[in-house]
């Protein structure tokens, strides 16, 4: 039987397809964003995204066959997120997958874009142990998660409100800085001052859980009564406050359940001070640490096809009537 599995991603604003044979070894990841048809916006538009996902599903899986050097009848099986995302967006790549199933007479199956983002690390790192801590920092999510084996996780924490991206981008909307905002943040923040404004560090209980609603609603008022503020000094101000929660809870969460080690997964773990502070707090703690290369954190369907390796093993095909599910959870 040949190993390879084609993956594919439309979970939102990207449109990718990838070849990952046995799980790990990435034979082609093509990602094609949206992000100019949504950034006049200020946001990814539903109608807009699934609308081009289908203008690009059939030429970026074609691509993805191409630089993997392959055919449709090497394929072992296609795998297509099938949640959580949005419900229009999805349903082009689960259809696509079905057909090319169909067609290629292999296996399909649904993945979880949130257990996706946990196999970016392991793909790019097999030799990590268990149990794992994970850090998944997204648009859409904020959590903590243990992962004690293959297809087996329990969510230790996550946002009592906006993720940890959202946050980001409504900051850089506030800022005028356009969408995403996240990459514009980090940028201008490498010119600022960390330390210039204290913005507020929300602990929500002695608990997991995040929230960054306050947070943000501090920076706009900040911004609001000094209009004339240095804006490199508002992004690294607001970036080190995020950065300094989540980190402090991603510790904390490897201590509770003494961890083999910790990983970041997600959009947001492609944030400079982020990679560089969950790396040290990891060393200092004596506790293996990774982090993605910065491509594997966004949306990419090399994760996909890795984690649908795993879960054909464990579950089998999916079945054919698997519909998308928007608010699909983990765990
Ligand atoms: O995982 P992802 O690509 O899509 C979702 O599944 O949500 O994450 C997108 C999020 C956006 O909010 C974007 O602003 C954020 O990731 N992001 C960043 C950086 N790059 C992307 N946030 C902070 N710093 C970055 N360098
Ligand atoms: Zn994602």
């Amino acid at each position: 039987m040949s190993e390879m599995i084609l993956g594919i991603e439309t979970s939102c604003d990207e449109t990718a397809a990838a070849v990952v044979a046995h799980g790990d070894d990435v034979r082609s990841s093509i990602v094609s964003s949206q992000i100019d048809l949504h950034a006049q916006f200020g946001g990814v538009v539903p109608e807009i995204a699934s609308r081009s996902h289908v203008e690009l599903i059939t030429p970026v899986v074609a691509d993805a066959l191409v630089e993997a050097g392959i055919e449709g009848r090497d394929v072992a099986a296609v795998a297509a997120t099938h949640g959580p995302g949005l419900v229009g967006a999805l349903l082009v790549g689960v259809s696509a997958a079905k057909a090319l199933a169909l067609v290629w007479d292999v296996p399909f199956v649904g993945v979880n874009h949130l257990e996706a983002h946990l196999y970016a690390a392991l793909l790019e790192e097999p030799e990590l142990e268990l149990p794992l801590v994970f850090l998944l920092v997204s648009g859409g999510h904020t959590m903590l998660v243990v992962m004690e084996g293959h297809g087996r996780y329990r969510v230790l924490g996550s946002t009592v409100d906006d993720a940890a991206g959202e946050a980001f981008d409504k900051v850089a909307r506030h800022l005028g800085l356009g969408y995403p905002g996240g990459p514009v943040i980090d940028r201008l923040a490498q010119a600022g001052d960390p330390s210039a404004i204290a913005f507020p560090r929300a602990m929500p209980g002695d608990n997991l859980d995040f929230s960054f609603s306050g947070l943000k609603t501090a920076v706009v008022n900040h911004v609001r009564k000094h209009p004339d503020v240095s804006v490199e000094d508002v992004a690294a101000s607001f970036q080190e406050a995020v950065v300094d929660v989540l980190v402090a809870k991603a510790r904390r969460a490897a201590d509770e359940i003494d961890a083999k080690g910790m990983a970041l997964g997600g959009g947001v773990a492609a944030n400079s001070r982020l990679r560089e502070r969950f790396l040290a707090a990891a060393t200092e703690d004596g506790r293996p640490g990774f982090v993605p290369s910065r491509a594997m954190c966004t949306d990419n369907a090399a994760m996909v096809a890795s984690c649908a390796w795993w879960r054909l093993q464990a579950d089998g095909p999916s079945p054919l009537d698997l519909g998308a599910d928007p608010g699909l959870r983990l765990g």
